[in-house]
């Protein structure tokens, strides 16, 4: 296998090559047309082999750097075209929620498909987007990145920010051995949230290390105020941790006002401490895509 890593993962992908026993990695030479259209050119002649292209999906530039990848890619005569998308851009709009609206999720797997003999991702943000795939498909989890991580810190109790993260937070304190809960959610808009405690409260707070786990940090308003109520209800010590940290505008830095520590995993480039999803990728590539 090849690893391609694009400008959101480039990191990322290292590491995966690197957990593919040091399979060839590059990176693609890019410049800007004079007016501003993408250039790319990827090294090498791919026949006969699988190449894996390793970019998140945050912005639409991203988006478009990978679409440009894989036509380079399959322009270079690769047997197979592996697409990892660690972040999946556009993955929470997975329904029509008002009439007009696109399914944007489904809209996006289809052209990232287009070009692709299979897709990895990590921890979407609901399952429907998978099945919204008609390649090979597969999710990858952060949740045993997290439960490495974690096993070398001192944690209490682990917090889901809603109900709709309990799954997630249970199976990773079940393999900690650690009780959870989670906490009550009403979305008030896009930026804000009010959060409780369930009634009555479930566990007594006093002096305990608390890690809550999230899918998306984006505004940072659901881990602000998750850290607050756990503060308030006596929490000596507040981890935040998250799959994708989006982290926008000053996310980072009122979360760091109320939390101790911020893991994110490497799906995204940001200032958290990282957990590396590298090692679960790389098995997972391995078993759904050896070669034929
Ligand atoms: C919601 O269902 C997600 O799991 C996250 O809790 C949410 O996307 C976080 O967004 P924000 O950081 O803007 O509160």
């Amino acid at each position: 296998m090849h690893v391609i890593g694009g400008t959101a993962s480039t990191d990322l992908a290292e590491r995966i090559s690197r957990e593919l026993g040091n399979a060839p990695f590059s990176v693609p030479f890019m410049k800007r047309f004079p007016d501003g259209e993408l250039y790319l050119r990827v090294g090498g002649n791919f026949q006969n082999e699988d190449v894996v292209i390793v970019q998140s999906t945050r912005s639409d530039q991203d988006l478009l750097e990978l679409l440009l990848l894989q036509d380079a890619v399959r322009e270079g005569g690769a047997r197979r075209a592996i697409v990892v998308v660690p972040y999946f851009g556009y993955a929470r709009q997975d329904r029509r929620f008002f009439p007009g609206e696109p399914v944007s999720s489904r809209a996006l797997a289809r052209h990232v498909e287009l070009g692709a003999d299979g897709v990895v991702t990590v921890d979407l943000h609901s399952s429907l987007t998978l099945a919204q795939f008609t390649k090979p498909a597969f999710e990858a989890s952060a949740i045993p990145a997290f439960a490495r991580q974690l096993r070398q810190r001192p944690v209490d109790v682990l917090v889901s920010p809603d109900k709709g993260g309990a799954d997630r937070v249970r199976r990773l304190a079940d393999i900690l051995g650690r009780p959870w809960f989670a906490l009550e959610k009403k979305r008030l808009d896009s930026e804000h949230v009010e959060l409780k405690l369930p009634d009555p409260i479930p566990f007594d707070f006093q002096g305990k290390q608390v890690t809550i786990f999230d899918d998306v940090v984006s505004t940072g308003g659901t881990i602000v105020e998750a850290a607050k109520v756990l503060r308030a209800a006596g929490a000596s010590a507040v981890t935040s941790a998250c799959t994708h940290g989006l982290f926008l505008r000053d996310a980072f830095e009122r979360i760091k006002a109320v939390a101790d520590d911020i893991y994110a995993t490497d799906t995204l480039q940001n200032g958290a401490l990282k957990v590396s999803v590298a090692p679960d990728i790389a098995r997972l590539l391995e078993k759904e895509f050896a070669p034929p």
